[in-house]
């Protein structure tokens, strides 16, 4: 890629609830653009939900699973990629993924996030289920590694989903025209 080509994948990363599906499913729609969501990918391919991966392979197997499915994405063209929540600026592939990959941090405040994912109970957080001081722990730590790597950051605390995505549309679209 040459410095005057745009990357042409919007990467949505961001901590569980912050909205990364639901906003980017309503972005690539906008954008005329293919979704992704690596968590999805993963239980496609596995044909497990991640609760029932982690209990019956350990995280071990999670981790290859996303590191095989952030390779296939990477290399494709014109994503929306919802990443999942544990997916760090340290994990193996993040680098590909930055390659062609503009990076979105969606980030809530804690309270509003610990609110979102209590509603499903259906989602696996890594660390168990925190209590609101731990929780603000996580999402500050997970956040400030984060908004090193972000292009663009968008709080979807009071935020819409339609919002939220226009919001990211109109910016990626003045980013790929150049200003
Ligand atoms: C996780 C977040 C999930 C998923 C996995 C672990 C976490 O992604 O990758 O269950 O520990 O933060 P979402 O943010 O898409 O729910």
């Amino acid at each position: 890629m040459t410095n005057n080509e745009k990357k042409n994948n919007i990467v949505l990363i961001g901590f569980m609830g912050s909205g990364k599906t639901v906003v980017g499913r309503t972005l690539a729609g906008l954008l005329d653009y293919d979704f992704v969501d690596t968590d999805e990918q993963i239980r496609q391919v596995t044909g497990l939900t991640l609760p029932q991966l982690f209990r019956k392979h350990g995280e071990i197997r999670f981790r290859s699973e996303e590191e095989l499915v952030v390779k296939r994405t990477a290399a494709k063209q014109k994503q929306v990629i919802a990443t999942g929540g544990s997916l760090t600026p340290m994990a193996k592939n993040f680098d590909l993924l930055r390659q062609n990959g503009w990076f979105v941090l969606l980030s809530a405040d804690p309270q509003t996030i610990l609110s979102r994912i209590s509603r499903k109970n259906d989602r696996l957080l890594l660390c168990g289920k925190p209590d609101l001081p731990s929780l603000e722990n996580m999402v500050r730590e997970r956040e400030e590694a984060y908004r090193q790597t972000a292009d663009f950051i968008v709080d979807t605390t009071k935020m819409g989903v339609e919002d939220a995505a226009a919001a990211i549309a109109r910016q990626y679209r003045a980013y790929a025209a150049g200003e």
